[in-house]
This record gives C-alpha cells, structure tokens and sequence, in this order.
C-alpha cells in the first residue's frame, strides 16, 4: 500500500493518540517515525507503532512525563523524561543543546530514563540544520556477543553525525553497531533462509548461518564493533547513572515498565574552531571530491552517507511510501493493539 507522507503521519499520530498520548507528543513521536519511513529506515517507522501504542496503554510509557532540564556546567546539562516517549525526549534535549552550543560553543546533554527513540539521524539533522555539527549515541537492550564471547551483553547501541554544507546537502551518518538488525534475522527464518557467517552466532558463540539457531547478533568488525559499542554504553548509560550492558531493560519484557534508557547529544558549534563558512564550504568540497571518485566493480556511483536516505524521501514524494499491508490495515483500525508483545520472545519474534 502506497500512502502519501502526510496520510501517514495523520494515521500514526491518531493512533498513538488514542493509545493515550498527548497531541503535542503523539505529534513529535510521529515525525520521528515518518522521518524514518520517508528515508526508507522501515524498521523504526510505522512498523513499530503497534508496540509504541501497547506500552503507552500499559503505563510503560508515561503520557504525561515531568520533563525537566538542568544545566550542570556552562556546556553540560541532563534532560530528565520520567520515561516518557523517547522521541519527544531526545527532540526536547536536542532543542537545549542547540542552544547551548549557540552559546557556548559546546553542548554535551544526557537524556535519563527514556524508553525507545528510534532513528538517531532525526536528531542529528536538527544541529546540522542550525549549522552546527550533531552526535548522538543511545542504548538499546542487550542481544550483542562480546567479541569473543558467547553470551549476550551490549544492545545495537547506534552511533550517529550530521554537519552541515554550504549547499543544500548534509551529511547524516546514523548506524547499529551491529552488523545486522535483529529484524533482518526474523525476516530470513521466516522465509526459512540462511544468512552469512558474520551476522551471528548460536547459543555456543559459534557464528552461524542458520536463521533458526541465532542466539545473539555479532558486532560490525569484531573487536572494533564491540569498542564502539561499548563506547556507546558508557557515553548514554554508566555517564548517566543508568543501567548499562546487560542490565539494559528488554523492550518487550514487562510492557507496563518505564525502559529508563539513555542517550547523549553532543553538538559543537563549528564557529568557534574555524570560520563557519569555510567549514561548509570544505564539507561540499569533499562530497563533489567524494562523487568524482570513479565507482569500483559493481557500483554505479560513489554515495555520502545520507544520500540514499534523501534519493529515496524524494522518490517517495512523487510517489508515495510504501507500507506493508498489515501495518496500513493496523493504522487504519479501530484496536489499538492486540496484545503482542508484552511477555514475549526476548526479541518480539
Ligand atoms: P544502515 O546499515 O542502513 O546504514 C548505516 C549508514 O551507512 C547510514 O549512515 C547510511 O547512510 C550509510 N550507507 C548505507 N549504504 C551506503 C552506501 N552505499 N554508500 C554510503 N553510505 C551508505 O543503518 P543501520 O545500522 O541498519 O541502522 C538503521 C537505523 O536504526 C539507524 O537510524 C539507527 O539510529 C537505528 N537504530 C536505533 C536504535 C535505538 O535503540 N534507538 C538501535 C539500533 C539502531
């Protein structure tokens, strides 16, 4: 089913309204996820609306959080979210470290006891579209072998930038520290298909290639990818006093339970390094540098990351989003949820 952005948005919005989210707030959490859906990031788009919508019903979002912001130094401060919707968190701290890094050059802002935010790039983009450079970084809940290991104990822990270019390119670089979604292994055992050697291993710790024996997901690059992700537990959660590595809440354990996750914004003004203008001017220097690079075997051109992510909004603009036929007849109906995911499968099979 082809629907237009705005169709969309109006569906997510009403029905997380209806599971009992404020206007304003059902509103931020759906342009988050029509943000994710227009750039072709379908896992954290519509398909997640129905487990958004069950955990509000049940308590474990709160619908009317007490949001509080509190400046801890003259570049750090720590947004407060009572676990409330992730999305209007980490927007509303976005918006204070934007200002912040106005100010002072520099802004290093932790979201506390969140639940799920989503795509990251949504965050990022709001710096880089004030000229300023956005990072951000957040938990999610353990399902990742430490390289070497056999046993589950960091989550995807995502890592995304955005900075800005004297034109009307960006560049948003937004990734799992994993080599897969956990998705994309549900979507080969439900099609009974193997998968390469490096996505995961079974309950040994063995890499696998079969779709039904994966017990834990393997990090990108090895020990690299288990640095990294490490690095993002630190930043979001042990910073934050929160709970870190395999002490993460599950997202489909206890639905009526607030996830208390974290996340960190950094954003640095580049005004205060060099001159703004010759910043932006050296980033679209090196995308044209980037995509005059002749293409290698196979590729028909070299991308930047974000690129695809923007082709593929502006195709859906003329025509449309496709979205798979459950998740339309979902928006469209009257249930608010069917009682999925609370209790189940550690991943939500
Ligand atoms: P991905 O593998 O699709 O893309 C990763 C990066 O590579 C992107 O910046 C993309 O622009 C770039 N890229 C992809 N193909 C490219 C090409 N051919 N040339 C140049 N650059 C290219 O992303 P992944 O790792 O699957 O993550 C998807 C989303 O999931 C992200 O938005 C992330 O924030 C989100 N996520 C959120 C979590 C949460 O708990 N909130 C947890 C894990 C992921």
């Amino acid at each position: 089913m082809k629907v237009t952005k705005e169709k969309l948005h109006q569906l997510m919005q009403d029905k997380i309204e209806a599971a009992g989210l404020p206007k304003d707030q059902a509103g931020i959490v759906s342009d988050v996820l029509t943000f994710a859906d227009a750039r072709g990031i379908h896992s954290h788009g519509a398909v997640r609306v129905e487990y958004y919508s069950e955990r509000i019903a049940k308590g474990g979002i709160t619908n009317n959080p007490d949001f509080s912001f509190r400046k801890t130094a003259p570049s750090c401060g720590i947004f407060e979210a009572d676990n409330g919707a992730g999305h209007v968190a980490a927007k509303l701290a976005m918006d204070e470290a934007i200002t912040m890094a106005k100010e002072t050059g520099l802004a290093v802002v932790g979201v506390r006891n969140m639940s799920h935010s989503g795509a990251l790039a949504y965050f990022v983009e709001m710096a880089a579209k004030e000229d300023l450079i956005g990072i951000s970084v957040c938990q999610s809940d353990p399902m990742v072998v430490p390289f070497g290991g056999s046993e589950a104990y960091f989550g995807t822990n995502p890592i995304a930038f955005a900075a800005p270019s004297q034109d009307e390119r960006m560049i948003t670089f937004d990734m799992a520290t994993t080599v897969q979604a956990w998705g994309k292994i549900l979507h080969a055992r439900s099609r009974n298909e193997a998968i390469p050697d490096n996505w995961a291993v079974d309950a040994e710790g063995n890499s696998t290639t079969d779709s039904t024996k994966v017990n834990a997901l393997l990090p990108i690059a090895g020990p690299k990818g288990y640095g990294l992700m490490m690095m993002v537990d630190v930043l979001s959660g042990i910073l934050l006093g929160l709970p870190f590595g395999k002490h993460v809440s599950s997202m489909y354990h206890d639905l009526s339970a607030g996830r208390e996750l974290g996340q960190l914004h950094i954003v640095i003004n580049p005004a205060n390094f060099t001159d703004l203008d010759l910043f932006k001017a050296n980033i679209s220097q090196m995308l044209d540098e980037l995509k005059e690079i002749k293409p290698s075997e196979g590729f028909t051109e070299v991308n930047y990351p974000g690129e695809r992510g923007r082709q593929r909004e502006e195709n859906y603009e003329k025509n449309g989003i496709e979205i798979v036929d459950d998740i339309y007849d979902y928006l469209t109906g009257d249930a608010i949820h069917f009682d999925r995911y609370d209790h189940k499968n550690k991943f939500a099979e």
